[in-house]
């Protein structure tokens, strides 16, 4: 499960321009399932009116030390027990400072010091005022007693240019994230395929598929939230890479098979998840095929399964290790196939993705899989996200590698 489902979140916004991107921080919140109230100073209303965050978090802003806003009166110690992590987004250069001290001046300084649960904050200031001395210092002392700080971004400001900018929201959502999940991946050494592979005609043509990569990016973000070491061998995509993740490009598949090859003796898990090209042109032309009246015909290669090489490599090993995790895509005979695919690669789970389905398959955000065990298994899963799906999937990794059911940090209260 998204570890942010259900999660009881805090958003604390202070005063700075960056408060209008508190506003989709919010929306992404609400739609990821967590149930969010909002704490702002007196300053952030100057940016951004309560009635916004109201509308769309459902319940009245809380402003006031004294009346917290409408919620039955309630006292920041109920609203700090009612907490599952507390996010202040932007974190305003005053804000750090008076944390940094522990002065609670107002509603949100009585929160932080009351609070016992894991508190994220997105700083967000002018350049000259993040280099300051004295806003390092504060940044220190706050990491030094457990704030996760989601780090700045650098680019164009309110004014000027330079470091200071609050991350983006999709950013801190991930940080909430890898906060909340739970550590059980901890020591598990992973890797994970992505996207698709090209694979080159002449130097400016070539045969590739549409894979968007996301499937594998989400996995190796979720896994990253868990705790594992994550190896991301990437075909070429156009998606960010992930923070904490060591990312390897490959084009081709014969470049994939090498690099996830090479990696075979340090991964306790591999996960296939890369839409690799099934054939390669026989001969890449070194100089631009030229168009003639004529058909031109192609010969191409099959590419080398990378999943059943792996598969047959820990068969030759007599070895348990490393895990194996396939998918597959289909548009007719779904399971059948998938588990048909399971057995011929020698692999521990496979993920069957229904690709006739809407919202389901390549560039979509969503999936709606069923996943195949070895063992003769199957957990169908209804449409969600890419990064639950991997959630999920690591849940039967972590069963498979018979590692205790770790508990994240449980913000549902
Ligand atoms: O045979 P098919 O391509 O449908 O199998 C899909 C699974 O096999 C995926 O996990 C994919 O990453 C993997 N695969 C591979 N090397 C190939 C083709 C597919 O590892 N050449």
């Amino acid at each position: 499960m998204d570890p942010v489902q259900n999660a009881n979140v805090l958003l604390c916004i202070t005063g700075g321009i960056a408060a209008f991107k508190s506003v989709s921080l919010l929306r992404l919140l609400v739609k990821a399932g967590a149930r969010v109230r909002v704490v702002m100073t007196e300053a952030a209303t100057h940016f951004v009116a309560p009635m916004t965050f109201e509308a769309l978090s459902g319940s009245p802003v809380c402003k006031d030390l004294f009346h917290s806003g409408g919620a039955g009166g309630e006292s920041h110690i109920a609203l700090t027990e009612w907490a599952g992590i507390i996010v202040v987004a932007p974190a305003t250069a005053d804000t750090l400072a008076k944390a940094a001290l522990g002065l609670a001046p107002d509603l949100l300084g009585c929160l932080l010091l009351a609070a016992r649960c894991p508190v994220v904050m997105a700083p967000a200031m002018h350049t000259a005022m993040y280099l300051h001395p004295a806003t390092g210092a504060n940044l220190e002392t706050l990491e030094s007693r457990g704030v996760h700080l989601v780090p700045v971004g650098e680019g164009d400001l309110a004014t000027g240019h330079g470091p200071g900018r609050m991350a983006e929201p999709e950013e801190i959502l991930e940080a909430v994230r890898g906060v909340l999940s739970p550590r059980d991946f901890e020591g598990v050494r992973l890797l994970v395929t992505a996207g698709p592979t090209r694979e080159p005609i002449d130097p400016v043509r070539h045969l590739t598929n549409r894979s968007s990569g996301k499937m594998g990016y989400a996995v190796a973000r979720a896994a990253r939230d868990r705790g594992a070491q994550v190896i991301l061998v990437s075909g070429p995509v156009s998606l960010p890479p992930p923070p904490g993740v060591v990312v390897e490009r490959v084009m081709t598949a014969r470049e994939m098979h090498d690099a996830v090859h090479a990696r075979y003796e340090e991964i306790d898990v591999a996960i296939m998840a890369a839409a690799v090209a099934d054939y390669a042109p026989r001969d890449v032309s070194s100089s631009k095929l030229k168009k003639s009246s004529t058909p031109l015909t192609l010969a191409l290669d099959p590419t080398p399964d990378i999943l059943a090489s792996l598969g047959r490599r820990r068969l030759d090993a007599g070895s348990e290790r490393p895990f194996l995790v396939g998918f597959a895509m289909e548009t007719e005979a779904l399971e059948a196939r998938a588990r048909d695919k399971l057995e011929r690669k020698g692999c521990d789970l496979i993920v069957a993705n229904d690709i006739s389905v809407p919202g389901v398959g390549f560039e979509s955000d969503t999936n709606r899989v069923a996943i195949l065990s070895a063992g003769g298994g199957i957990e169908r899963l209804p449409l969600m996200s890419k990064y639950e799906v991997a959630a999920r999937l690591l849940d039967l990794v972590a069963a498979g590698l018979g590692i205790e059911g770790g508990r994240g940090r449980d913000a549902r209260r």
